[in-house]
């Protein structure tokens, strides 16, 4: 039996391809490389010493899903596939609303279809919304997101719950993520953003290589330790981890479940940089710009149910996730 792997040849994807294998599971990849290289495949395939059937098709094509499901033996999904750049989403709700919503139906019905019964999603924190107190436990109520990328991904977790409650030997395990960053030690997959990246660090792996000039900080009157942002910054094999985690559990459990994955700590955008520099001797020079429309002062996991259910905790520093990132950068552009 396999796992389906969606989005696999994406940043988080291919890093749950490695892991998954590197525990023993069978991997099929189902990627449309609209945000993604085929080059990724080959370098996973490198990582596990094995090949990795994958299909390059659309989740949201249910002829060539149900062709996949009929030649595979998929008895789990982890679906990762998804638009998810937070501005294009309020310029193109509908664009967001299409595909990641309607991906996420045709995978369910093909997996009703084919009486698979276990899925693992790729949610986010920014589930939350902006209304709850820090630290983010599981339980708190959820759907103020501020965009319609974040509301994808809540409409997604409702469907699935529902999808739950109407088979009771279903399995759902929704994965809120915190802030994925670094990549794999191998430097061969990382993350690739198309054009100015949005997030974070690969700005900062970006302004270290000399591709960008300044780092822009943007907003330093938050409240919190030195004004700047706070986030849950998680390395992204961790993250991985977590989702191997997850299988195993999603095959002891039917119902829902949810967890967070974070590290349970929170770190200013100023000492991100700082960890940076410590751990990689390169300057990154930036300047303070205005606020980020939509941003949030600071938000951390509560990460106690992830640890006492699924049995496990992110382990790596930040200073192992800023060496791991600039690691894949210097491999990228020399
Ligand atoms: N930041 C800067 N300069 C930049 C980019 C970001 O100062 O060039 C700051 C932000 O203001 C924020 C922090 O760095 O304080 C992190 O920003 P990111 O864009 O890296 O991450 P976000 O927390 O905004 O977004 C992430 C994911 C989204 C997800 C969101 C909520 O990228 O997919 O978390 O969970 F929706």
């Amino acid at each position: 039996m396999a796992v389906l792997l969606s989005g696999g040849a994406g940043y988080i994807g291919s890093h749950i391809a490695a892991e998954l294998i590197e525990h023993g599971y069978d991997v099929v990849i189902a990627d449309d490389f609209s945000n993604s290289s085929p080059d990724v495949i080959a370098a996973i395939e490198h990582i596990s010493g094995r090949p990795v059937p994958c299909y390059a098709i659309d989740v949201k094509d249910n002829l060539a899903l149900d062709k996949l499901f009929s030649e595979q033996h998929i008895d789990s999904v982890i679906h990762c596939a998804g638009f998810k750049a937070v501005g294009e989403s309020v310029r193109l709700p509908l664009k967001y609303y299409r595909n990641n919503i309607d991906s996420a139906i045709t995978i369910l019905e093909a997996m009703q279809k084919h009486g698979c019964k276990r899925f693992v999603f790729s949610s986010s924190a920014t589930v939350y919304g902006s209304e709850n107190p820090v630290p983010y436990t599981e339980s708190m109520p959820a759907g103020s997101c501020s965009n319609p990328y974040g509301r994808t991904k809540y409409f997604i977790e409702e469907m699935l719950k529902d999808a739950a409650n109407a088979d009771n030997t279903m399995s759902v395990v929704l994965l809120r993520y915190f802030n994925p960053i670094g990549a794999h030690e191998s430097a061969l997959i990382g993350e690739r953003p198309n054009g100015i990246p949005n997030n974070l660090m690969p700005y900062i792996t970006q302004t270290a290589a000399g591709i960008r000039e300044t780092l822009n900080i943007f907003g330093n009157d938050y409240p919190t330790i030195d004004g700047t942002g706070v986030r849950d910054y998680i390395h992204v094999v961790d993250l991985a981890k977590g989702h191997v985690a997850a299988l195993g559990y999603a095959s002891r459990h039917t119902g829902t479940a949810i967890f967070n994955l974070g590290t349970g700590k929170g770190t200013s955008v100023l000492e991100l940089v700082r960890a940076f520099e410590r751990a990689t001797g390169m300057a990154i020079p930036y300047k303070v710009t205005g606020r980020r429309p939509g941003d949030l002062a600071a938000y951390w996991a509560d990460t106690s149910k992830a640890e006492a259910e699924l049995n496990w905790h992110a382990e790596k520093t930040i200073e192992d996730m800023c060496r791991d990132s600039w690691r894949f950068q210097k491999a990228l552009h020399g």
